[in-house]
């Protein structure tokens, strides 16, 4: 028994901020920052920021991606027994974005749950929808990745706030006697902790504690990703009897063009296979995922039988990769 995935979904807030605008808007509190740079060292030209007067929240967007999947699967929002959202920006601490997001599809009944891994959360999703499906008694589940990051980076940091964007995607899984996803596997090392990424702000008796936006250590979460997504790549193609020079089609987490394009080196991956949306989109966290494999599939990148590697690695930092028969 595997579990396949049917379709995909996407959505975008509509506001597009390009480097130019956002180094516009830096400029007029001081902080320098230039195209060049953003893009020389990040591979980002725009991104796309949330706008919460216009309705556009982690639901919101988490939502549109889902019913867009089950449309072009061809399902009903009532068939599915298990959503899943990734999201490491809810819109409320509690009830989890997942139960928010059911309600407005008309999935009501269905199990619902959050996963907090940060910029590796679809992975963690995928990977738990996958073997919940294979386990049984599910059968067709929602999973999401959604985020609104534009909410909790620091535009006084120029070193964090070039890096983000907002969006959502979602597939549609089935279980099924055919291939679907060959192997998946996700890892952790909390000793990596707040201090190389992290938001540690929490509620606290009424007030909010700690630091509210994003705080990272640029270098060594380079180092830490290039090797966590290498490593995973290498075992999820080991557990499939795959070579990772055999994968047709390479989905890595859109948070750095430098370290999605080591990475590709390393697995013998050529720049062609690999689907390239963070120009557009910027680092979308959880989210990043499931908008490029959206992308990859509305553009005809994917074709049918075809190898599939999926990869994400965030903030725990938690990491992970999987194996996907098209
Ligand atoms: N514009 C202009 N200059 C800047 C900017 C900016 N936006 N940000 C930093 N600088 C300056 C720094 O102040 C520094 O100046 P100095 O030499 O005068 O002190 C200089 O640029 C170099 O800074 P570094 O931090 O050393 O730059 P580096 O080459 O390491 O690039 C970057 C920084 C892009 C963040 C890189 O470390 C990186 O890609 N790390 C991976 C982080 C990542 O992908 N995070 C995403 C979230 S986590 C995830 O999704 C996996």
């Amino acid at each position: 028994m595997y579990s396949r995935i049917l379709a995909t979904g996407a959505a975008l807030p509509e506001r597009r901020v390009t480097n130019d605008d956002l180094a516009r808007e830096l400029a007029q509190k001081g902080i320098e920052t230039n195209d060049e740079w953003i893009r020389t060292r990040t591979g980002i030209a725009e991104r796309r920021f949330a706008d919460p007067e216009k309705g556009e929240t982690t639901t919101s967007l988490a939502l549109k991606a889902a019913r867009q999947a089950l449309d072009r699967a061809g399902v009903s929002a009532e068939s599915i027994d298990l959503l899943i959202v990734a999201t490491t920006t809810p819109d409320m601490v509690f009830p989890s974005t997942a139960a928010r997001v059911q309600a407005e599809l008309g999935a009501a009944g269905c199990a619902a749950f959050d996963v907090q891994a940060v910029c590796a959360g679809f992975i963690y999703a995928l990977n738990a929808a996958d073997a919940m499906l294979r386990a049984g008694p599910y059968r067709r589940a929602v999973v999401v990745g959604s985020e609104v990051m534009s909410r909790v980076i620091d535009f006084d940091d120029r070193s964090t706030c070039v890096l983000f964007g907002d969006g959502a995607g979602a597939v549609v899984l089935e279980t099924s006697a055919d291939p679907g996803i060959l192997a998946a596997r996700m890892y952790a090392d909390g000793r990596q902790n707040e201090k190389v990424l992290g938001l540690t702000a929490h509620m606290d008796h009424g007030h909010l504690a700690g630091d509210p936006f994003v705080r990272m250590d640029g270098r060594q979460v380079f180092k830490l990703a290039v090797e966590g997504l290498v490593d995973s790549a290498r075992e999820v193609a080991g557990l499939a009897c795959v070579r990772t020079e055999d994968v047709a089609l390479f989905v890595p987490h859109q948070a750095n063009l430098r370290i999605m394009t080591m990475v590709a080196k390393k697995l013998g991956i050529p720049d062609e296979r690999m689907v390239k949306t963070v120009a557009e989109h910027g680092n979308t966290s959880a989210a990043s995922v499931p908008l490029a494999l959206n992308a990859a599939v509305e553009a005809g990148m994917i074709q049918k039988g075809g190898l599939v590697l999926l990869q994400a690695v965030g903030a725990g930092m938690a990491w992970g990769s999987a194996l996907v028969r098209w």
